[in-house]
């Protein structure tokens, strides 16, 4: 996915965001990585065709996007089950409607299988969504995501209103299941730790309008958790990026702005 000079706002607010291009290579993981309200998910919504883009262009799969591809799928921080349909119910739900390449019914079920079983839910299919915690709701919806053997998958703060272990737990389930499935991810996240975690690149996004103000290639070897100095290194680069988006208070004098 390529995405060259997009611009976005609101009707009646100032431009959220401005000159954004960024591209998401084959099996890239790439985390978009900013603070809350710096536009990260109204971004991911016109890269994932949702919302149009006041100017610029993408492109996915070598040809222009306007609407959602089929060929994407989108995981968010609510796993937004449909409660009257079991677990095998609901990675299978949205796999046979038109715009999906048609499958048979032995193909739907063994992809549903195979999604279910890699997320670690074997043996809880037939659970309703009323008995899943969070953690395995949102197993749930990586599933489904995966049921549809996506090019790239759009993942936006999706374990951010997890537990911390269970948080840590998706992380690693994400990044192995990505890997099998062959699949891009551009993964929305506040959370620096997450980011380091899991990135191949690290996008920052801050400003208003918003831009891609930096960018790190993360060559950590895995796992990311036992390499603590790198990690910690990569982590301070990042915050002091973070630190120098903030915009001046008024009372902070800068040595050189008054004579
Ligand atoms: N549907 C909407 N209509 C109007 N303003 C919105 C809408 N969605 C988000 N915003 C505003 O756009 C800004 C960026 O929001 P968002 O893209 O959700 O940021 P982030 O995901 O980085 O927290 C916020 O000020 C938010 O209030
Ligand atoms: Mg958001």
């Amino acid at each position: 996915m390529q995405a060259q000079e997009l611009s976005f706002g609101y009707p009646g607010a100032a431009p959220l965001f401005e000159a954004v291009s960024l591209a998401v290579r084959p099996r890239e993981i790439v985390c978009l990585l900013g603070g809350s309200g710096c536009g990260k998910s109204s971004l991911l919504r016109v890269l994932a065709g949702l919302q149009a883009p006041a100017g610029g262009s993408i492109r996915f799969l070598d040809a222009p996007l306007l609407q959602p591809d089929p060929r994407s799928a989108l995981v968010f921080q609510q796993a937004s089950l449909l409660p009257w349909l079991d677990v095998a119910g609901n990675v299978g739900f949205g796999l046979d409607f038109a715009r999906q390449p048609e499958l048979g019914a032995e193909r739907h079920h063994a992809r549903v299988a195979q999604a279910i079983e890699a997320v670690g839910l074997a043996g809880r299919a037939h659970l309703y969504p009323a008995a899943l915690s969070g953690g395995m709701a949102q197993r749930v919806a990586l599933a489904r995501a995966l049921a549809r053997e996506p090019e790239l998958l759009f993942a936006d703060e999706p374990f951010s209103a997890l537990d911390a272990i269970t948080r840590a737990e998706m992380q690693t389930l994400l990044v192995d299941v990505v890997h099998r499935w062959h699949s891009a991810v551009l993964l929305v996240t506040h959370d620096i730790d997450e980011a380091i975690l899991v990135a191949d690149r690290i996008l920052l996004m801050g400003g208003r309008p918003g831009r891609i103000v930096r960018e790190w290639r993360v060559d950590i070897a895995a796992p990311r958790e036992s390499h603590g100095g790198a990690v910690t290194e990569l982590k301070m680069d990042i915050l002091a990026a973070l630190l120098a988006l903030r915009e001046p208070s008024p009372s902070a004098t800068r040595p050189g702005t008054h004579p």
